[in-house]
């Protein structure tokens, strides 16, 4: 017999047919006459209710079916009588697949913290919380390849494994084959590479945009989504060491149309959850964040405020707000200080731009001021930094200039200096962090239960 699905088996014309749902028992209760057991197969927040008259059903059949154990149940799907149910399943047949012995099972009845749950990750999507989370997930990565292809951007692919250190940050993981019980080494003491496997050090990406841009120069728009690596030592509710980032690049795009594309994108994506997700955020509002929906819909309904750096410090210094970290002109912002803005003065999601160039990545463009670049930080309320981004620097002699500036090896670099070389042109991008928009979203508070398996310091369990 053909399976439904249990979000498909609250429709009202199947009332009165056979149907057979399979699924995970979340609970079982009832009497000696009748027992009501919640299935839930992952489809939806919703569980469907099957109805058993005890006196068709064996002790020795009926003993098995506790929570965590997977069914499948033939039966007659009705409108339910019960509260708060639209339909139930009268069962005639019911098949174990697997139990879940309750004595060692980890996820019972009642509920389960966050913290532990993260210690079980591995059987952490079977409960509400990450069914929703999940499934919200899911729904955000295709609204993000639906808003770019919508558009004419092309997903472009770019590499894990990479030679060169976008963000100059320093946080890279190494990616090696050879053994570090005996690394080879050269005359003068250096590790000898050429026994590597790409004869050369490499690392795992922290940001696709070098290559990014190279799609931008010949496809015009792109976008790359995947998997980056950071291997900084944050413990933070905010940081990964993989992370998911969303990364458009424009050629011909100025700062003020980067800045439009990135609050047209968030707006999108923000009002495709509301419209696609519903049952999962009511539910995550009701259960941990009552104001949740409500902020979604107001990030979606105003205007982003657009400020530049040197104004934002302004603003906090004359605040009068005692902050952990000192705030001066050319200092990098802290979460402190960015959740300050958006959530005690503007109240709104600001775009913080133009900021010191000290505290940037190299390949941003320069202000007439000689002094800052046209970088933009998209701050969210809850979140501080969601959006990082800029217009880049066109000019060859510039950008060579600030990477002489900076000491970054020159030989990893020709290939990005080439697109000045030939055909340069403005362009610019950003990078979203898939799993902080995923914490906006959900209204979840630890960006480690917004990503199925959490990679963080000392942590690559499962
Ligand atoms: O600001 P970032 O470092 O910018 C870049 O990597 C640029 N190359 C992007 C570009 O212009 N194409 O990172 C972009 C975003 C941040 O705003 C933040 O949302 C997220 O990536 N992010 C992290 N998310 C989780 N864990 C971490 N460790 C993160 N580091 C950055
Ligand atoms: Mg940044």
């Amino acid at each position: 017999m053909k399976r439904t699905k249990v979000v498909d088996a609250f429709d009202a014309s199947l009332y009165g047919t056979k149907v057979n749902v399979k699924g995970w028992v979340r609970t079982r209760r009832g009497n000696k006459n009748v027992n009501f057991i919640a299935v839930n197969d992952g489809s939806t927040i919703k569980n469907i209710q099957v109805v058993v008259d005890l006196s068709k059903f064996s002790e020795a059949e009926m003993k098995p079916i506790t929570t965590g154990a997977c069914i499948s149940v033939i039966g007659t799907l009705v409108e339910s009588q019960g509260k708060g149910q639209q339909a139930e399943i009268q069962a005639d047949s019911i098949e174990l697949y697997g139990g879940a012995d309750p004595d060692v099972y980890p996820l019972q009845k009642k509920g389960h913290t966050l913290e532990f749950l993260r210690e079980i990750a591995h059987l952490r999507p079977r409960t509400n919380t990450f069914g929703a989370v999940l499934r919200i997930r899911h729904n955000m990565a295709y609204a993000i390849h639906k808003y770019f292809n919508d558009r004419g951007f092309f997903y472009l692919n770019t590499p894990l494994i990479t030679g060169s250190d976008c963000e100059g940050a320093g946080a890279m993981f190494q990616v090696t084959t050879l053994d570090l019980n005996q690394v080879p080494k050269t005359e003068d003491g250096a590790v000898d590479y050429s026994e590597d496997f790409f004869g050369k050090p490499t690392s795992l990406t922290v940001s696709g945009q070098l290559e990014g841009e190279l799609g931008a120069m010949s496809l015009g728009a792109i976008y790359t989504f995947g998997p980056t690596f950071r291997a900084e030592n944050s413990n933070t509710p905010r940081h990964l060491a993989e992370f998911w980032m969303v990364e458009p690049e424009v050629a011909f795009n100025e700062i003020g149309e980067n800045m439009d594309l990135a609050e047209d994108f968030l707006k999108y994506l923000i009002r495709y959850a509301l419209d696609h997700c519903q049952d999962d955020l009511e539910f995550l509002c009701q259960m941990y964040d009552k104001e949740l929906i409500d902020r979604l819909k107001f990030v979606v309904d105003n205007d982003f405020v657009r400020l530049p750096y040197t104004e934002g410090v302004k603003i906090l210094e004359e605040s009068g707000h005692k902050f952990e970290y000192p705030v001066y002109w050319g200092a990098d912002l802290q979460s402190e200080h960015e959740r300050f803005l958006v959530e005690e003065h503007f109240k709104k999601p600001v775009i913080l731009t133009d900021y010191p160039k000290e505290i940037k990545a190299f390949y941003m463009k320069m202000n007439d001021d000689g002094k800052t670049v046209r970088a933009m930080d998209v701050l969210f309320p809850r979140i501080g930094e969601i959006i990082g981004g800029s217009q880049r620097e066109e000019n060859y002699d510039k950008l060579l200039a600030r990477i002489e500036e900076l000491h970054i090896p020159m030989k990893d670099m020709w290939w990005y200096l080439d697109t000045r070389r030939f055909g340069t042109a403005p362009h610019s991008g950003f990078g979203l962090g898939f799993e902080r928009l995923l914490l906006f979203v959900t209204g979840m508070t630890n960006i480690r239960d917004v990503i199925p398996f959490p990679r963080t310091p000392k942590n690559a369990e499962f």
